[in-house]
Parts: structure tokens; C-alpha cells; sequence
């Protein structure tokens, strides 16, 4: 029996696939990742983007939505194009969240893009794609807020506790994305996967960027994903077997694949 993948967020309209975007989908395709879902930032990225997963219809799926490093004074106006953006084809909003790594200049801002796009999602009945770094109080006080509206999701590149696993689980089925860091020397999230129930995980590469072990250094892409489903059924001690058919199962509920 061949292996069957979901990369659950790989961003191929990035300037490190301008040349070979479509090879990088048919390597995919060669490892097993038959489905890739596409996560949108801004509106810079958005037509390519959109493009791009039209080329490769029921293979490559796109999110939108305005990413927190995305988000300034005038977050309403490219709140607008990604709104206008959203098509019958649009599987969840996503990158949504906070980040207040590199700046907490727009942590208000932030804020209001964050909660207006989860009301947004239950208003359209789709799941959300979070990106969170360096806000984990603000985000989960924001999901209170939120939690009302029963919006789906997962938190991508997951790199938390497992107690952040089980607080999340308070809201609901949510699911955490896991990729590349967890194949990192010293990284802590192999603590955290061995309690996460199979259930809840999601493949991801976030290719460009995170390349897992031996591929450090390197550009990340879809191909990659059963290096992350082998160290994931390691970790568990496993079958990969196990590892993709769950997954595979869980990104196609989730997103209605
Ligand atoms: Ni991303």
C-alpha cells in the first residue's frame, strides 16, 4: 500500500519556488503528498497564489487571509481584497493570528484583524489556519471571546505544550499542524507530540521555510512531509502507515477536501 500525505500549509507562490513550483508539486506527488494546501498573507501574494492552485485542481487548495505580520493602520482596506478574494473554492481563512515576535507596533490592530476574521469564519462555516508567536494569553483570550461562534480550526507549526494542546481543546475539536521542528536536535516538541493524540495532528512543511532533518539549510518543500510522518510514528512508536491514514483523514474533515 503507497503512503498517502496532506501538506496542510506550504506557501509554493513564495520568490523560493519562482522557478520550479510545479516540479516542487510533482516531487510531492512522487513521496506521496497528494493533497497541498496553500496559505495566503497579504495581497501581495494573493494573485499568484490563487493561480497557482488552479493549475492543480483537487491537489492544491488555498486559504485566505490577512497574516498578523501583514497587519498595520490600514488593516481594513486589505481586510477588503482578502474578503473579496474568498470563492467557493477557499477550503479556510488563513494565515490568521498574532504575532508579536519582530513587533507589538499593531498589537491592537492585530487584535481586531484576529477576532473580525474568526467572526468572519463562522459567519462563512470554514475553519481557520492560525499563526501564533510570542501571544499565546492574548490569543487564548480572544478564543474566549470567540468561543460562542464554534469556529474550527488548527494552530500551524505548532511548537507549545502539551497543557497548550489541552487548553486549546477547550474550544473544540482543534488540531495542531506539525512539521519540520520536531525532527530539531533538543527540540521540545517531541515531548509534547508523544501526549498529542494522532487525532489531533496535521502534517505540514511551511516550505519555504522549517526544513526538517537532514535538510537544514536548505529550501523546505511538500516532499518532505514523511520525513515529519516517520519522526511523528517514531516519536509514537507507530506504523508511518498509522501516521498518514490519520492525518489524511483529519486535514480531509477539517477542510472538507
Ligand atoms: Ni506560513
Amino acid at each position: 500500500m503507497s503512503l498517502r500525505f496532506i501538506d496542510t500549509h506550504a506557501h509554493l507562490s513564495d520568490e523560493a519556488f519562482a522557478t520550479d513550483a510545479p516540479a516542487a508539486v510533482a516531487r510531492a506527488a512522487a513521496a506521496g503528498v497528494f493533497k497541498i494546501i496553500h496559505p495566503d498573507v497579504d495581497s501581495s501574494e494573493r494573485a499568484a497564489a490563487l493561480a497557482l492552485c488552479k493549475e492543480y485542481p483537487k491537489v492544491m487548495y488555498h486559504m485566505i487571509g490577512l497574516y498578523p505580520g501583514s497587519v498595520d493602520k490600514n488593516w481594513e482596506k486589505e481586510m477588503a481584497l482578502a474578503e473579496e478574494a474568498i470563492g467557493p473554492e477557499t477550503v479556510a481563512l488563513g494565515e490568521i493570528g498574532l504575532d508579536y515576535h519582530w513587533s507589538t507596533e499593531f498589537e491592537k490592530e492585530q487584535k481586531l484583524a484576529f477576532r473580525y476574521q474568526m467572526e468572519l469564519a463562522a459567519k462563512l462555516g470554514l475553519p481557520v489556519n492560525i499563526h501564533l508567536r510570542d501571544a499565546t494569553e492574548d490569543f487564548f483570550k480572544i478564543m474566549d471571546e470567540c468561543s460562542h461562534l464554534g469556529v474550527r480550526g488548527n494552530i500551524h507549526a505548532f511548537s507549545g505544550s502539551y497543557e497548550t494542546f489541552k487548553r486549546l481543546q477547550k474550544y473544540g475539536d482543534w488540531k495542531v499542524g506539525i512539521g519540520g521542528v520536531l525532527t530539531y536536535k533538543n527540540s521540545k516538541l517531541a515531548v509534547a507530540v508523544k501526549d498529542i493524540p494522532l487525532e489531533s495532528i496535521l502534517l505540514e512543511t511551511d516550505s519555504p521555510y522549517l526544513p526538517p532533518v537532514p535538510h537544514r539549510g536548505e529550501r523546505n518543500e511538500p516532499a518532505y512531509i514523511p520525513i515529519v510522518a516517520a519522526k511523528i510514528a517514531e516519536i509514537k512508536g507507530i506504523d508511518i502507515e498509522e501516521v498518514a491514514e490519520a492525518t489524511t483523514a483529519s486535514a480531509t474533515e477539517l477542510f472538507s477536501l
